[in-house]
């Protein structure tokens, strides 16, 4: 996994929870990078399980929970760092169309050694789409955060279903229907 989602994820949790539970997780898990992250580089996504592990026994909240969390701040934050792949975009269905196909393909050539999800989509009528993620790294969660990010960037109400499908020889499994509630003009 990439350094800039260990930096997002750190820097979120010194501003939203404190620079003592910053440090604190990173000094109760066990880190090959001692929890010194850059940008570039590329750290093992077990110790992002296990950063939010710790931050899920400091504050008794689900990992499942601070996972979706993160998923929607790393969404907005996005938004920010990399303009370009959202703002080209009228619609979470629109974006989500071309995730795979474009997102994280220009992803892959920015960050080398990327390690992304595969998403396939289908569109079962105007207002509701199929959104299937695959991945060898167990992030759903995180993966419905983002979704409801970008949902909460566009402002469209829509309903997501997720269905958690078994672990196969392709990995994680889920897929997520997502039904806009209101018509658009
Ligand atoms: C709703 C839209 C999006 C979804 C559902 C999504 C989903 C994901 C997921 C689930 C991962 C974790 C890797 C895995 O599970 O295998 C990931 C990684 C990543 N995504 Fe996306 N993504 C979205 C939009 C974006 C956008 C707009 C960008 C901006 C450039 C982006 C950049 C990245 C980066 C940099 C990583 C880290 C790759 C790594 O650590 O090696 N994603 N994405």
């Amino acid at each position: 996994m990439k350094g800039i989602v260990f930096r997002e994820f750190m820097q979120m949790v010194e501003d939203q929870f404190s620079l003592e539970t910053a440090d604190a997780i990173i000094e109760s898990s066990k880190l090959a990078s001692a929890g010194s992250y850059t940008s570039v580089g590329t750290y093992p996504h077990e110790e992002m399980v296990e950063l939010v592990h710790q931050l899920s026994i400091r504050l008794r909240k689900p990992v499942p929970d601070l996972l979706k969390h993160f998923g929607r701040h790393l969404f907005q934050r996005f938004t920010v760092i990399h303009p370009q792949y959202v703002t080209t975009h009228q619609s979470a269905f629109e974006l989500l169309s071309v995730l795979d196909d474009h997102v994280h393909v220009e992803v892959r050539k920015l960050y080398r050694d990327a390690e992304l999800p595969s998403f396939e989509h289908e569109h079962l009528a105007d207002n509701r789409m199929l959104f299937v993620y695959r991945s060898a790294r167990a992030l759903a969660d995180f993966a419905e955060g983002l979704i409801e990010g970008c949902i909460e960037h566009f402002g469209e109400p829509m309903h997501v279903e997720r269905v958690d499908l078994p672990v196969d020889g392709r990995g994680a499994h889920s897929q997520f229907t997502l039904t806009r509630l209101h018509e658009q003009p």
